[in-house]
C-alpha cells in the first residue's frame, strides 16, 4: 500500500497514417520511474446469447484512449499489475512474475460489460463477464528485455477470442528505459528466402461454371501466404469447407461453412522444421501445422476454432500425415479431399497447393501431385492387380483341385 502511490500516465497514440487502434501505456512508481510499458493491438471477438435465443458474436478493437487506474509496479507480496480500462466498463489486466533470469505474464483477465448495448445489442446476460487465462502468448522474457511480437497471436477462452499483434511489452523496467528487443519466435526469420512479389500462378483447373444448384456451393479457392519480415516463406492456395455437426432439437445436423477468401486473413509462422498457416475468418480460425520428416514436409495437425451456441470451442487432430512432398517442391491436389478433424467436424479441401518451406521468389516450387489426381493411371493399375489376383486364385484352386483328385486315386 505505502509504496503504491503510483502515478500513471497515459499516452494517446497519434500513430498517424492509416493504422487503426492500438493503446500505449506506461505505469510509473512513486518515484516517477516507469516500471511497465505496453503498446499493443488487440481485437476481441465475443460470443453471446441474445434475448431471442440466438447466439451472436461481435468483434471490436481495443481503442487508443484507455485509462490505467488500479495498475501497480508491485509490492513484496504481489507482482506488477497492468490494468487497462476502456469504453463502457471494459477492462484488460495482466500481472507479472519473475525469477532471477526472466519475467513473464501471469494471469490475463479481460472483463467486458455485456450490458453495453452498443457493443452487445440484445444481449441476454447483464453485467460484467470475465475471461481469465494463464497467458500463453507472453513467453518468459529475459529481465531487462522488451518483448516484441508483430505477428498475430491468439488467446482463446470459451466465449472470447483475443487476437494480438504488434505487441511491445516490458515489465520490471529499470531506469525507465526499455531494454533490448526480445522477439517472439514468429518474428524471427528462418533461413534463406528471397524478396516478395506475388503469390503467383496456381494451375487452376478451369472450373466450368455450374448451374446454380446449391445444397452448398464449393468454397472459393483463396491464395494465402505467410511472410517473414518482407519475404514470403509459406504459400498456399486452396478452397476450404468446414462441416460441423451440431445438436439441433436432439438431432445431429451437419452444417457446411465455406471459408470465404475475401474476408479471410492469413497469418502464421515459418520455422526451420515447423510451419503454421492460420486462416482467420472471424470468428472461425483454421490452423494448419506442417512438419518436416526426412527431407519431406507434411501436414500433421489441423486446429479449428469455432463458435457455436455455447461459445468458442476448438477441434484438433494432431495425428495427420497428409499433403506430403519433398522440400523445395509444392504439394498439389486438385481433387476434393476430406480431413477428419474430430467426430463432429471434418474439412473438405479443394484445389490444394501448398508449400510451407523453402519458398523462393514467392513462387511455388515444382508440384508433387497427390495420388488422387492420378486416377487415370490408378484405375488400370487397380483393374490389372485385381485381374492378376484372380488368375493366381484360379491357378491355386486348380492345383488344389488336382492334388485332391490325385489323393483320391491313392486311397482307392
Ligand atoms: C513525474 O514526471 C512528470 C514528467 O515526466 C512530471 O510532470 C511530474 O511532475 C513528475 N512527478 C513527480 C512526483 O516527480
Ligand atoms: C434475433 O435477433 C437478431 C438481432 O439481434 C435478429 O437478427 C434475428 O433475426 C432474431 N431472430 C429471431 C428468431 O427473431
Ligand atoms: C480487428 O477488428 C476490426 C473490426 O472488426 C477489423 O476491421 C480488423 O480487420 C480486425 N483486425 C485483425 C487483425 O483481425
Ligand atoms: C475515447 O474516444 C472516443 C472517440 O474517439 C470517445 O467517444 C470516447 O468517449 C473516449 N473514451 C474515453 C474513455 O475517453
Ligand atoms: C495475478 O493475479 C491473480 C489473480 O488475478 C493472482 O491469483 C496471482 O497470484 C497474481 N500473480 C502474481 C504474480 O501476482
Ligand atoms: C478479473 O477482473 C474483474 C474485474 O476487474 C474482477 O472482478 C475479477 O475478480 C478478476 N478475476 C480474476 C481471476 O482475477
Ligand atoms: C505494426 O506496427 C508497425 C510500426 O510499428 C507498422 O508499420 C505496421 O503496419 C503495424 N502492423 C500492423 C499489422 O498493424
Ligand atoms: C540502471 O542504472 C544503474 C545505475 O546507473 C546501472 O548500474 C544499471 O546497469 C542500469 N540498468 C539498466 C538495465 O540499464
Ligand atoms: C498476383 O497474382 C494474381 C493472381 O494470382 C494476379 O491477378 C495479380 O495481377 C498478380 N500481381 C502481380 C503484381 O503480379
Ligand atoms: C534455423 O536455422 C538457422 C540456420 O541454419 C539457424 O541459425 C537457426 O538458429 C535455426 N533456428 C532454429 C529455431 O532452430
Ligand atoms: C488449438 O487452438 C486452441 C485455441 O487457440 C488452443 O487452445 C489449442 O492449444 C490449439 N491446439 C493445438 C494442438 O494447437
Ligand atoms: C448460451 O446459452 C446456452 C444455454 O443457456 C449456454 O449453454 C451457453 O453457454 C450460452 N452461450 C454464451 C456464449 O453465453
Amino acid at each position: 500500500m505505502e509504496r503504491c502511490a503510483c502515478y500513471v500516465t497515459l499516452c494517446l497514440l497519434g500513430l498517424g497514417l492509416l493504422e487503426t487502434n492500438a493503446f500505449e501505456v506506461k505505469i510509473k512508481d512513486d518515484s516517477n520511474k516507469t516500471c511497465i510499458y505496453a503498446n499493443l493491438r488487440v481485437n476481441f471477438t465475443i460470443a453471446y446469447n441474445t434475448t431471442n435465443g440466438t447466439s451472436k458474436s461481435v468483434t471490436f478493437v481495443a481503442p487508443d484512449n484507455v485509462t490505467t487506474e488500479g495498475s501497480s509496479c508491485g509490492q513484496s507480496d504481489a507482482g506488477p499489475l497492468l490494468n487497462v480500462h476502456f469504453g463502457n466498463g471494459h477492462a484488460w489486466s495482466l500481472n507479472f512474475t519473475k525469477n532471477d533470469k526472466d519475467y513473464r505474464g501471469s494471469i490475463l483477465n479481460f472483463t467486458y460489460n455485456i450490458s453495453d448495448s452498443i457493443l452487445f445489442p440484445n444481449a441476454k446476460e447483464r453485467g460484467l463477464l470475465a475471461s481469465v487465462t494463464n497467458t500463453s502468448f507472453f513467453v518468459p522474457v529475459p529481465l531487462n528485455a522488451s518483448y516484441k511480437c508483430s505477428h498475430e497471436d491468439t488467446v482463446t477462452t470459451e466465449r472470447v477470442l483475443q487476437l494480438y499483434w504488434n505487441v511491445t511489452l516490458q515489465a520490471y523496467i529499470e531506469n525507465s528505459t526499455l531494454g533490448k528487443d526480445f522477439h517472439c519466435s514468429a518474428d524471427i526469420p528462418s533461413t534463406t528466402l528471397s524478396p516478395t512479389t506475388n503469390s503467383t500462378a496456381i494451375p487452376t483447373t478451369a472450373t466450368t461454371p455450374k448451374p446454380t444448384t446449391k445444397p452448398v456451393d464449393k468454397p472459393t479457392v483463396g491464395n494465402y501466404s505467410v511472410s517473414n519480415g518482407s519475404e514470403t516463406c509459406l504459400l498456399a492456395s486452396m478452397g476450404v469447407q468446414l462441416n460441423v455437426s451440431q445438436l439441433v432439437e436432439g438431432k445431429n445436423v451437419w452444417t457446411a461453412l465455406n471459408i470465404d477468401p475475401h474476408s479471410t486473413k492469413s497469418s502464421g509462422t515459418c520455422g526451420n522444421d515447423t510451419a503454421l498457416l492460420r486462416l482467420t475468418n472471424s470468428p472461425t480460425v483454421v490452423e494448419f501445422f506442417f512438419f518436416i520428416k526426412k527431407k519431406n514436409f507434411h501436414l500433421q495437425e489441423v486446429n479449428v476454432t469455432l463458435i457455436n451456441g455455447s461459445g468458442f470451442s476448438y477441434r484438433t487432430n494432431v495425428n495427420l500425415s497428409l499433403w506430403e512432398a519433398s522440400l523445395g517442391n509444392s504439394y498439389l491436389c486438385r481433387k476434393e479431399q476430406l480431413i477428419t478433424v474430430s467426430e463432429d467436424l471434418y474439412m473438405n479441401t479443394f484445389e490444394v497447393r501448398v508449400q510451407p518451406f523453402s519458398v523462393h521468389n514467392s513462387t511455388f516450387g515444382t508440384a508433387s501431385e497427390c495420388h488422387l489426381d492420378d486416377d487415370s493411371i490408378l484405375i488400370p493399375i487397380i483393374v490389372g492387380a485385381a485381374l492378376s489376383g484372380l488368375i493366381v486364385i484360379i491357378v491355386i484352386a486348380y492345383l488344389i483341385g488336382r492334388r485332391k483328385t490325385y489323393a483320391g486315386y491313392q486311397t482307392l
